[in-house]
């Protein structure tokens, strides 16, 4: 048989780890990762998340640690969540001088002042009902809510926070913090927009981590609906009108084509949040033996750049980027 040879050849491309590198399109740095902590009061503690293994609580002399070695590893940065001592209707903690996350971020600041420190403004670690605003009759109101989110955000640039990132989903929030911050004498000070986030099964393991799970009912009324891409980018152009310095897409796997349509929405820097559900599969399945965890890790992450996102936010930033240190 005398069959046609190809024409074209793309393994020639392909033939040795050299040339792949060569001509590699996307790259993947422990610059691009962000790392996800958890601030609780006391000293000492390093607690455990089960369902989230290698995640810890931990109080702000432990965090430091843990926030030494993402500067070591030259990441992207940190981001910063807080479990208060006590809650209250209106999340009061979340304004609080002396909260675990104002005083992490203050700690950081002082020890490792080129750390980047993001501080998520949300209300639902810090109100008794677990809500990201205040409850009335049920329902989460508005704008109301944008009073506390405000203050909030102040509080936490005034600790030195480099980035304000809400992710509670009320309208005209972006708008409302900028104006807030401004004010304050923050104007310097950028906002990461949570602008499309989903009422997604995959945010689980951290509501267990940051003990923030709605008492009552969900969040289907404020995060978006899984179903919607169009909604993304008039949510995503929104945020960019009020002012929003960057932007950022919630969950990340289920959500890639959504990643894509943000970003070529916009040219502003935007951030892809690999989820705490994410997190436990892989490490469930690589716990069981089933999978191979760094290279699913590195190739998820790959995947997640290749698909628009400039920054990840991962529990995997630590471990990657020392995989990527010795590849
Ligand atoms: C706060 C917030 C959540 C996450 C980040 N900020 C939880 C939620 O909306 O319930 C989820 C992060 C993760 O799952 O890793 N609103």
């Amino acid at each position: 048989m005398n069959l046609p040879t190809p024409e074209f050849r793309p393994r020639r491309l392909r033939r040795s780890e050299a040339v792949r590198r060569a001509v590699r399109e996307t790259v993947l740095e422990p610059r691009n990762l962000i790392l996800p902590l958890f601030a609780c009061p006391g000293t000492g503690i390093a607690r455990e998340v089960p369902s989230m293994p290698g995640v810890f609580q931990q109080s702000v002399d432990t965090l430091l640690e843990t926030a030494r070695q993402a500067h070591a590893a030259r990441l992207g940065g940190v981001i910063l969540f807080g479990l208060p001592a006590s809650k209250d209707a209106v999340g009061s903690g979340a304004w609080d001088e002396a909260g675990p996350v104002q005083e992490a971020l203050r700690r950081i600041k002082r020890d490792l002042p080129d750390l980047l420190t993001i501080a998520d403004v949300c209300m639902c670690e810090y109100t008794d009902h677990g809500h990201c605003g205040i409850l009335e009759g049920g329902h989460v109101v508005n704008d109301p809510s944008l009073d506390l989110l405000a203050k909030a955000a102040i509080s936490l640039a005034d600790a030195g926070a480099d980035i304000i990132a809400p992710s509670d989903m009320m309208d005209g929030r972006v708008a409302a913090i900028r104006f807030a911050l401004d004010e304050a004498g923050h104007e310097e000070v950028p906002i990461l927009s949570y602008a499309v986030k989903y009422a997604s099964a995959f945010y689980g393991p951290f509501r267990d981590a940051a003990g923030s799970t709605p008492q009552t009912g969900d969040r289907k009324g404020y995060q978006m609906d899984p179903a919607n891409v169009r909604e993304a980018l008039k949510e995503a152009a929104e945020d960019l009108a009020e002012g929003a310095d960057m932007l950022m897409v919630k969950p990340a796997l289920a959500y890639m084509d959504v990643i894509r349509a943000v970003k070529e929405l916009t040219d502003r820097p935007l951030a892809a949040y690999n989820v705490s559900g994410e997190y436990a599969m892989v490490k469930a399945a690589a716990r069981a033996g089933w999978i191979d965890e760094r290279r699913i890790v590195l190739e998820l992450l790959t995947g997640l750049r290749r698909a628009g996102a400039d920054l990840i936010l991962t529990y995997h930033a630590l471990e990657a980027a020392a995989w990527l240190a010795e590849s």
